[in-house]
């Protein structure tokens, strides 16, 4: 059975993607610091899966720390690597914060993935790496903007720092994923997005739902879109979660064309802040309570993946649509509101 380290193992997309990585599988442990993480992450992924899933609380962006985890487990296949800070607004507010963290434990990871033989690594990116494209819906060979924020900037450092090393170290292999918006939550409702202050659109329509918040704002209806508001490419955590063990598998199988691949992870559908809020509305059966306010700076206008790349060559095939992911959001909202975590 192969063993596969997940960094962030505590955090939103990688608690899903260890419970599928299990289900397929796969033997996982987790590396999270829980400086963003949860540990109780943990504990709900391990009571899901009814089996303990070990966290290493290891800062990644420490050399000889990193080094000794993978000491203690010498017999790892592959590495998901997600630990990251991802706040666009906290990026612009500390931006070397932002790059030791982000660039630091990715040089780490990759050091010791080289010192220890581990040739398939996955390396988590995001679509604001393509800021505002020209073209829609946008491919992998899309030219990068400038990025918007120096956390899309440690993401386009990243993929460059992973294909270079990919070029420096023949036989090792890296995939990187650009997730589009990631939202939802697992059926079980006994993982989620866990944020009690989060800046994303969807946790702040359930909190504005539940009564966390009186109230939630929409940026902008102005913009020069179906219905003024901005276009997003919504795509379920579980899809999310699925693509990084087909993605992991082909590595490990020596399966795919290059050994630095990229690819997007969206529905490739568009959908408004609108939209979303309608079919939320639908969904719960609520009004949602929201104002129309002034643009957000720094948000890209339209944004949605062009897909074929990760259909063909990972055989992904997203199952969620918007319905299905506003059900399970709301769902985990209502599960935590019983639960009082809060
Ligand atoms: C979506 C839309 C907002 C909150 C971010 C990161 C990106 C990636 C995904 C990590 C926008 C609107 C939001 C609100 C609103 N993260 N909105 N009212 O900005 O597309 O991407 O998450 O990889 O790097 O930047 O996501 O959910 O913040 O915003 O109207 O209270 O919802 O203006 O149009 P975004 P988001």
């Amino acid at each position: 059975m192969s063993k596969i380290l997940v960094t962030g193992g505590c955090g939103y997309i990688g608690s899903h993607t260890i419970v599928d990585l299990a289900d397929h599988g796969f033997d996982v442990i987790s590396a999270d610091n829980l400086s963003r993480g949860f540990g109780e992450m943990n504990e709900r992924v391990s009571k899901l899966l009814e089996k303990s899933i070990q966290n290493y609380p290891v800062d990644l962006s420490d050399a000889a720390a990193t080094r000794t985890l993978f000491e203690a487990n010498p017999d790892i296949e592959g590495i998901i690597h997600f630990a990251a800070y991802k706040s666009v607004p906290e990026s612009v507010e500390a931006p070397l914060m932002y790059y030791k963290n982000n660039i630091g434990s990715l040089v780490n990871i990759l050091e010791c993935a080289r010192e220890f033989g581990v040739k398939n690594v996955v390396f988590s990116s995001s679509c604001s790496v393509y800021g505002n494209a020209d073209t829609l819906p946008v491919t992998e060979t899309a030219p990068l903007k400038e990025a918007e924020s120096p956390y899309a900037a440690t993401k386009q450092m990243g993929e460059q720092i992973c294909a270079d090393f990919v070029k420096g170290n023949p036989g090792y292999k890296v995939v990187i994923l650009r997730y589009f918006n990631p939202v939802g939550a697992h059926e079980s409702t006994l993982i989620g997005e866990m944020n009690q202050r989060p800046e994303n659109l969807v946790p702040i329509v359930t909190q504005t739902a539940i009564g966390i918040r009186a109230e939630m704002t929409v940026f902008g209806n102005d913009y020069d879109t179906r219905d003024g508001s901005c276009v997003r490419d919504y795509i379920h955590v579980m899809d999310i979660a699925h693509a990084h063990t087909l993605a992991l598998q082909k590595s490990i199988d020596n399966a795919l064309p290059k050994d630095c691949e990229v690819f997007n992870l969206g529905t490739g559908e568009g959908v408004t802040v609108l939209e979303l809020i309608q079919a939320f509305e639908s969904v719960s059966g609520l009004k949602l309570n929201y104002n129309i306010g002034p643009r957000r700076a720094g948000d890209v206008i339209k944004v949605y993946a062009d897909n074929t790349k990760a259909r063909t060559q990972l055989g992904w095939q997203p199952k969620y649509d918007i319905t299905a992911m506003m059900q399970t959001a709301w769902s985990w909202e209502q599960a935590l509101a019983k639960e009082a975590v809060r």
